[in-house]
């Protein structure tokens, strides 16, 4: 649908914040976890997914885009809108449900990562001064002034707010272990933080479906780069541009493709790798850390290469 930029403010030098006014005149509420498509001019029409912050007012719907010089170029065509800019976006959509009915939660986020967790601390804060259920969440980032929404964090959970700024690791299986039976962990942040939340919980015995995490796109370990793709499958090799992911480079030469997610989360893109010269950036949460190890299968929605890569795609003809 259209829309228009009604403001826009720098939270930090590379988090902008974006205040998005559909043309209907009416923001449809949206619960905590949901997200916006948004339609980018990044060398050609692209579609982005960006988590709503915030309580809903029913007029606009809040975004926040982290500036990324190496990325697709989707952040960079996002920081060029000014207010009054038009844009097409979808309605909010969810894949990342928060669930009131645990004793107590947890929630860890780092980076950009916490766009999605803004409105979650809100309504947990609720909650908690309805029914005593215990929160508490962990903020990290690499450096001070990086710390978007600390004080609207703070405002509704107080001294429970812990943040870490550095490099330096979350004990996160220390903080598992202060959580009753029962207790929920919701995260989102750059795929290795989310790795180690994943690691510890595991390793604390806790059930799996009681973990909820988001991931954010162009947290790779290397940098976005054109690369070479062969599918002798259906005989052909073209290059990937820095701009474009593998599946929509599949998508683009005509190639089946199965995809739900599109963040790297599903699964349901994954590809058997056939030969890699060069490196595989294993940018999902699906694969474990053994298969990435192995480099036998790819999420071509979010991850990428350098040098050359040869795979198979999941059409068959039968
Ligand atoms: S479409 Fe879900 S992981 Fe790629």
């Amino acid at each position: 649908m259209p829309a228009r930029v009604a403001a826009t403010r720098d939270l930090t030098p590379t988090v902008r914040e974006f205040l998005i006014r559909p043309e209907s005149g009416a923001a449809t509420p949206h619960e905590p976890g949901a997200h916006l498509q948004v339609q980018v001019l990044a060398g050609r029409m692209q579609t982005r997914s960006y988590s709503l912050v915030g309580e809903p007012d029913g007029i606009h719907w809040r975004i926040a885009v982290k500036r990324m010089d190496e990325g697709r170029g989707g952040s960079l065509a996002m920081w060029r809108l000014a207010a009054g800019d038009r844009m097409l976006v979808s309605e909010p959509q969810s894949h990342f449900s928060l669930d009131l009915g645990a004793p107590a939660y947890l929630v860890v986020a780092g980076g950009i990562g916490i766009t999605p967790l803004v409105f979650m601390a809100q309504r947990l804060a609720a909650l908690s001064a309805r029914s005593g259920a215990g929160v508490r969440m962990l903020y990290g980032a690499r450096n001070p002034e990086e710390l978007a929404y600390l004080s609207e964090l703070q405002g509704a959970l107080g001294d429970r707010v812990a943040v870490h700024v550095g490099a330096a690791p979350i004990d996160f299986a220390a903080e598992i272990a202060q959580l009753p039976a029962g207790a929920q962990l919701y995260t989102c942040g750059p795929v290795p933080m989310l790795e180690a939340v994943k690691r510890a919980w595991s390793e604390a015995g806790r059930p799996l479906p009681d973990l909820r995490f988001e991931t954010f796109g162009s947290s790779g370990r290397l940098p976005t780069q054109a690369f070479k793709l062969r599918v002798p499958r259906h005989e052909f090799e073209v290059e990937v541009p820095a701009n474009s992911t593998l599946l929509e480079a599949l998508e683009a030469a005509g190639v089946q493709t199965l995809w739900d997610c599109r963040r790297g989360e599903c699964g349901l893109c994954a590809m058997n790798v056939l030969a890699v010269d060069g490196e595989i950036d294993h940018r999902d949460v699906f694969l474990s850390e053994h298969e990435k190890k192995s480099n036998s299968r790819i999420c071509a929605c979010v991850s990428r290469a350098v040098g050359t890569l040869t795979i198979d795609s999941a059409y068959r003809p039968d």
